[in-house]
C-alpha cells in the first residue's frame, strides 16, 4: 500500500526525493511552502499541483484532515535556532510560530479527529536540541501517545565529503517502539543498527579517512570558459575577504557546510575549490598578502593560479545527493531548475535545503519494524 505523505516548508523537495529514492512505497501528495521560486522549482521537478503557495501559519485541520496523510515531513526554518545567528530567539522568533502552530493546534485536533498521521520526521540545525521549541514538540507528541527518536547526523558519516551536522526527530503512533535504540542515549549520532557514533577526524590528515569519497567525483572539470568565468571568485571578494575562505582541493575529502549565503558571504558559508592542486594554498596567499601590503596594484593576480572558483549549484545538488555522484550531461537525472530562478536564488535554496541520502536512510528506519 502507498503511504501518502505532505512535506511542509518544501523548498526544493529534499524531503520528496528521500521518499521517492527510499524503499519505502510512498508519494508526496501536498507540499506546502510561501516561497515563490522554491514553488516553481518544486513544480518543474515534482509535477503540477502538488505544492502550494500557502503560509503554514494558516493551515487547519479541517483542510489536512481532507488529505489523510500517513506520513508528515517537516523542515521548519532553521534561523530561530541557528548557532550562526547570535540573535536567534527559538521559540519567541516568529519564523518559529507555524511549525509551533502545527504541533500545538493543528496535530491535537488531528488526534482528537483520529485522522493524525502516524510517522513524522523533522529535520532541523543542530542547536535545535537545547531549544524550548523542541521540549514543547517532545512534550507535545508524548501525551498524543507518540514514540519518539532523536538523532544528530552529519553526511561525512555516509562518506559524503559535506559537514551538515542536522538534528532529525522521527516519530510513532501508539507508542510503536524504535528498533536497536541504545537505553541511555538521548539522542543518537548513528541511525540505530546502522554504522556508528560519528566522530570528528578533522584533525586527522585526510588520507586517514578513506571511508569518505573526494570532492572530484562530486565536480564538473569540463566546465566551459564562461562557466569559469560565471563562478570564479571576483577579485573584489578576493582582495578583501580572501583570507577567510575555506579553500579546498578537489582530492579533499571534505567541505564546510553550505548555507543560504553562500557566494554572498564568505565566512562559515561553505567551501571554494582550489583548481589547481599543484600549488599551495598558503605559500601563494602569503606571497599575495606581502605584495599587497607593500602596495601593489597587481598582487591580486598572483592568485590567479589558483583557479579558485564557487561550486556550481549543480554540483551542490550532487554532494546534498540529489543527483548521483559522477552524474554528467545527459546522464543528469534530470533535476531541473526554471530558468526564471536566478543562480543566486538557486544557491539559496539548495543553502535551505537537506542532504537527500540521510533522510532517505531516516524514513527506511522509520518504518522499519
Ligand atoms: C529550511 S527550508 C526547507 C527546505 C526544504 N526541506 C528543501 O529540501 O529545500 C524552510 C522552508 O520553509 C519555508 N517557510 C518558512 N516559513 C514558512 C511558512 N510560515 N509557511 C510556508 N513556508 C514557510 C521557506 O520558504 C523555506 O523554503
Amino acid at each position: 500500500m502507498t503511504i501518502h505523505a505532505v512535506e511542509f516548508y518544501s523548498g526544493i523537495g529534499g524531503l520528496h526525493k528521500a521518499l521517492d529514492t527510499s524503499s519505502v512505497s510512498g508519494s508526496v501528495i501536498r507540499a506546502y511552502d510561501w516561497d515563490q521560486s522554491a514553488c516553481q522549482v518544486y513544480d518543474a521537478n515534482y509535477g503540477k499541483g502538488i505544492v502550494k503557495k500557502a503560509d503554514i501559519s494558516k493551515l487547519t485541520a479541517t483542510e489536512l484532515a481532507e488529505l489523510d496523510a500517513k506520513l508528515w515531513l517537516l523542515s521548519p526554518s532553521c534561523q530561530p535556532y541557528t548557532v550562526l545567528n547570535p540573535e536567534a530567539k527559538g521559540a519567541t522568533d516568529p519564523r518559529a510560530k507555524s511549525f509551533i502552530h502545527l504541533m500545538h493546534n493543528v496535530l491535537p485536533e488531528l488526534v482528537s479527529m483520529k485522522r493524525h498521521p502516524s510517522h513524522l520526521l523533522v529535520e532541523n540545525v543542530a542547536g535545535f536540541e537545547t531549544s524550548t521549541t523542541r521540549q514543547d514538540l517532545l512534550q507535545i507528541l508524548h501525551e498524543l501517545g507518540y514514540s519518539i527518536c532523536e538523532l544528530l547526523l552529519t553526511p561525512l558519516q555516509f562518506g559524503i565529503p559535506n559537514s551538515r551536522l542536522r538534528y532529525y526527530l522521527l516519530a510513532k503512533s501508539d507508542r510503536r517502539p524504535f528498533p536497536l535504540v541504545p537505553h541511555c542515549q538521548k539522542v543518537c549520532r548513528h541511525i540505530p543498527g546502522r554504522g556508528v557514533d560519528w566522530e570528528n577526524t578533522r584533525m586527522q590528515p585526510e588520507d586517514e579517512d578513506s571511508s569518505i569519497r573526494e570532492i572530484r567525483e562530486y565536480i564538473d572539470d569540463d566546465l566551459s570558459e564562461d562557466d569559469i568565468h560565471l563562478y570564479s571568485v571576483p577579485d573584489r571578494v578576493l582582495e578583501k575577504w580572501g583570507r577567510l575562505f575555506d579553500i579546498i582541493l578537489p582530492s579533499s575529502c571534505r567541505s564546510c557546510c553550505f548555507t543560504r549565503g553562500y557566494t554572498k558571504m564568505v565566512e562559515r558559508s561553505g567551501s571554494v575549490l582550489q583548481m589547481n592542486e599543484t600549488l599551495d594554498t598558503t605559500v601563494v596567499f602569503d606571497t599575495f598578502l606581502k605584495r599587497q601590503q607593500v602596495g601593489d596594484p597587481s598582487a591580486i593576480r598572483i592568485l590567479d593560479d589558483l583557479k579558485l572558483r564557487y561550486f556550481t549549484p549543480d554540483e551542490l545538488l550532487r554532494l546534498f545527493c540529489f543527483e548521483p555522484v559522477g552524474s554528467r550531461g545527459n546522464e543528469r537525472q534530470g533535476f531541473v531548475w526554471p530558468s526564471a530562478v536566478s543562480i543566486k536564488t538557486r544557491y539559496k535554496l539548495i543553502g535551505n535545503s537537506v542532504n537527500v541520502r540521510i533522510v532517505k536512510e531516516l524514513i527506511e528506519y522509520l518504518f522499519e519494524e
